[in-house]
């Protein structure tokens, strides 16, 4: 089992992500994208394709910024910029440019490195990762406007969620649309993808028709062709029904690099202005592309004995076999025992059970359980109605809510009197520290 230990490096918290903005033209930053987009050190939050529209999204307060000039008419109007920001940047500027400008970009503060036409971001996301973890730890004077300024960022950033486990009807699809339903209601913009085939699931939990769909973004796989004309939406959330023809569930395996894979429909997604994408991802099929395009996983199953085992398979599969495949950091592994009813094994026994399984097989540590969620007959009742879930109860509100705060950010927000947040979009700004 040598190199498993390296689990250790990929599982950061979801505090520590670096927070990210990319700037350049669309191919460059949609290549920088793909390779940063599963990486959980990293939270991309914003893109930017023109200077002034840079500009105005300095106001996400990305830590650190990847920046190709040649969206900048000269080196005037770049270094313009440079002296305002105090986000860490690193430059790529084109090849013609002259090594004294290369030099004076990098005399500058906010630069922490420029490069000649391309970064290599598999090499280099080690070292900025790195070096905006020393800035924060280094930044005594900034104490009490530090703590501020960390916690007014975006909430949570860039999420890409598989809801996922090998347990079927353990509620995958409920808690899909109730965590869809809960960033939505969080002023978050988010989209839901239904990946069970035939998908019955979303449409009848969220009242949706079962057309358009899908299928519509496979034969035109792009935001504006694709995803915009093949969504329903219900306030802020945007729902992409499953395909509803089980014989098409093939076209759902593809390579990342298809432009109709499962990966491309999250990058689409997120060049359209979607912050959470959660994917509705099925027992089998296309799991394996669904993780592949994925930063997080919510594991969904059932507190009893057998689903420990199996649990542990689905996290050997996901942790072990696909390993190289995706970049969900073992920190960003959520486990909900749902269902639980009197009688069931406790959070604690299941989830002794399941780590007894993983130490077994040789790969550390099960995930902590994140939630339990009871089983309560009224989840049902409302699914069948299409009502929203979260008109169900607190039993099963409370938790998704719980999860909510810990995958979109919030937290303490909600509950402390001097912590009051206001949410705008996927921007929680913290009272007295923004407008002081
Ligand atoms: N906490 C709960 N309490 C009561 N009923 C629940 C709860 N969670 C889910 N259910 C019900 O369990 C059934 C199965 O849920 P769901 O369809 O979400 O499971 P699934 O894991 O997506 O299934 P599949 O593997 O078939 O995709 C549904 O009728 C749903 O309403
Ligand atoms: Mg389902």
């Amino acid at each position: 089992m040598t190199g498993w230990n390296a689990e250790n490096e990929e599982a950061v918290s979801a505090e520590e992500a670096v927070v990210m903005l990319l700037a350049g033209p669309p191919s460059r930053v949609n290549a920088w994208f793909t390779s940063l987009q599963m990486d959980s050190r990293f939270r991309v939050n914003t893109f930017s394709t023109d200077p002034q529209d840079l500009e105005n999204k300095m106001g996400y307060n990305p830590e650190a910024i990847l920046l190709d000039a040649t969206i900048f008419s000269g080196p005037e109007n770049l270094t313009n910029f440079l002296t305002k920001t105090t986000s860490a940047v690193y430059v790529v500027l084109p090849r013609e440019a002259g090594d004294d400008v290369r030099k004076s970009l990098s005399d500058l503060p906010s630069v922490r490195g420029v490069f000649i036409n391309d970064i290599n971001l598999s090499q280099m996301a080690g070292r900025i990762y790195a070096e905006v973890i020393a800035l924060r730890n280094q930044a005594p004077t900034m104490g009490q406007v530090g703590k501020g300024y960390r916690t007014e960022r975006i909430a949570g950033g860039l999420r890409v969620i598989t809801v996922w486990s090998r347990t079927g009807g353990s509620g995958k699809s409920t808690i899909a649309a109730a965590l869809a339903l809960e960033a939505a209601q969080r002023g978050i913009k988010t989209l839901l993808v239904g990946l069970g085939v035939p998908d019955i699931s979303l449409p009848t939990f969220l009242n949706l028709k079962t057309t358009p769909n899908l299928f519509g973004w496979l034969a035109n796989p792009t935001f504006e062709g694709g995803i915009r004309p093949n969504i329903q939406s219900k306030g802020l959330l945007d729902v992409m029904v499953g395909l509803q023809d089980g014989i098409k569930e093939k076209e759902l395996v593809k390579p990342p690099e298809d432009p109709a894979s499962i990966n491309q429909l999250v990058i689409n997604a997120t060049f359209g202005g979607y912050s959470i994408v959660i994917l509705d991802t099925p027992v089998s099929g296309a799991y394996f592309n669904a993780i592949s395009a994925s930063n997080t996983m919510v594991m969904v199953t059932t507190p009893m004995l057998d689903q420990a085992v199996v649990s542990a398979e689905a996290y050997r599969m996901a942790f072990k076999r696909m390993r190289d495949q995706h970049r969900i950091g073992v920190g960003n592994v959520f486990v909900v025992l749902n269902r639980y009813r009197p009688g069931l094994l406790s959070s604690n026994e299941w989830h002794e059970a399941a780590d007894a399984y993983t130490q077994t097989m040789g790969i550390g540590h099960f995930p902590p359980v994140a939630e339990v969620i009871p089983d309560v007959p009224e989840v049902a009742l409302a699914a069948n109605a299409g009502r929203s879930v979260l008109t169900a109860g607190d039993d099963f509100a409370g938790p998704i809510h719980r999860l909510g705060d810990v995958l979109y950010g919030g937290g303490s927000g909600s509950t402390h009197e001097d912590q009051k947040v206001m949410h705008f979009g996927p921007i929680r700004i913290r009272k007295g520290i923004v407008g002081a």
